[in-house]
């Protein structure tokens, strides 16, 4: 059978990002450019700033990304584009460099989700078996997610407020960490104790929502009390209450969907998905009940966001010939 390659675009937020990907499971070339450092000084992304990179980037990307895959535009079947969620200036830059590829050399165009993206980025490290369970976790959204079959979704639970990669920066921001903050609260809560009794919502009620924001503000007016009276406050034990708490509650819901759902994977995805604290208790949670199921991270590199996991949706797509129009507009509050 013949081969398929694509080349996918993302650029909903601070990465642009081309790659090609052979049969959507192999990862021909990534080119990831970020902008992180531009915004850092503002405290997090702006987005007329964000628009102006990936004018900057684009093509620059698409060149290296043809050139690390040696081939050329000859050699592609399909172009694949991140359409939303995301910042719509972002979006839109996206949309119309794959837009241009695809009518200038005659390929079809293909919409990807960037939050199916993120759960198909586990499609480069295992065989995924339908159906299987997601715990996408990004700056953006946190949702438990039913796979059931190739590209179809099911959202059983989401947040109702922030998002956990959110909470993470704003607290982040609170210790004096630049954005992104996820990564460095994750060291600091690997070498604190989990000493601050701070809240974790909803765990008791049955369904399989998310809430961060009482937990932010419990942990922001802490900080801010403390700097009131003059009280010092140890922050790797901060960080590591705050951290204690965002697993408490993931895993609680995480498994309270996997007992009404039992599947045979466990992927977890977005760009929190590197969390050394998660990917660790999560392994232990399963061990302790002793439960017969594959956990899957991606590898940290396909972690945040990049292009290679939009292709790797997109075969899914071209397989069943879903293609869009060339007319294609921007999604920024796309969901499932
Ligand atoms: O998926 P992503 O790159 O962009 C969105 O689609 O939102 O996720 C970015 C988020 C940021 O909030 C960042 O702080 C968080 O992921 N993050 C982490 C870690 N690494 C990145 N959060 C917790 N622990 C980490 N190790
Ligand atoms: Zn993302």
């Amino acid at each position: 059978e013949k081969d398929t390659l694509i080349m996918s675009f993302e650029s909903s937020c601070d990465e642009t990002s081309v790659a090609i990907i052979k049969n959507g499971k192999e990862i021909l070339s990534n080119i990831i450019a970020t902008q992180i450092k531009s915004h850092q000084r503002f405290g997090g992304v702006v987005p007329e700033v964000a628009s102006r990179h990936h004018v900057e980037e684009v093509t620059k990307c698409i060149n290296l990304a043809l050139d690390e895959a040696k081939v050329g535009y000859e050699d592609l079947d399909a172009v694949a584009v991140t359409y939303g969620p995301g910042l719509v200036g972002s979006l839109l830059i996206g949309i119309m460099a794959a837009k241009t590829v695809a009518f200038a050399h005659n390929l079809p165009l293909i919409k990807v989700n960037h939050l199916a993206g993120h759960i198909y980025s586990a499609n480069f490290v295992t065989e995924l078996q339908y159906p299987f369970m997601a715990l996408l976790v990004s700056g953006g959204h946190t949702e438990l997610v039913l796979v059931t079959a190739p590209g179809e979704f099911h959202t059983l639970g989401d947040t109702r407020d922030d998002a956990v990669g959110e909470a993470y920066d704003k607290i982040g921001r609170v210790l004096g960490i630049n954005y992104p903050a996820g990564k460095k609260v994750d060291q600091m809560a690997a070498i604190g104790n989990d000493t601050f009794d701070f809240p974790r919502a909803m765990v008791k009620e049955d369904n399989l929502d998310f809430s961060f924001s009482g937990l932010k503000s419990a942990f922001i007016n802490r900080v801010h009390h403390a700097d009131q009276i003059d009280e010092e406050l140890n922050k790797d034990d901060l960080a590591a209450s705050f951290q204690g708490a965002v697993l408490d509650i993931l895993v609680n819901k995480t498994f309270k969907a996997l007992k009404q759902h039992p599947v045979k994977q466990l992927i977890v995805a977005g760009g929190v998905s590197a969390n050394q604290g998660l990917r660790q208790r999560l392994a232990a949670e399963m061990k302790k009940r002793n439960m017969d199921m594959e956990l899957v991270f991606p590898p940290l590199r396909l972690c945040g966001d990049n292009a290679a996991m939009i292709g790797a949706m997109a075969q899914i797509q071209y397989d069943k010939k879903d293609f869009a129009d060339l007319d294609l507009n921007a999604d920024p509050s796309l969901d499932f």
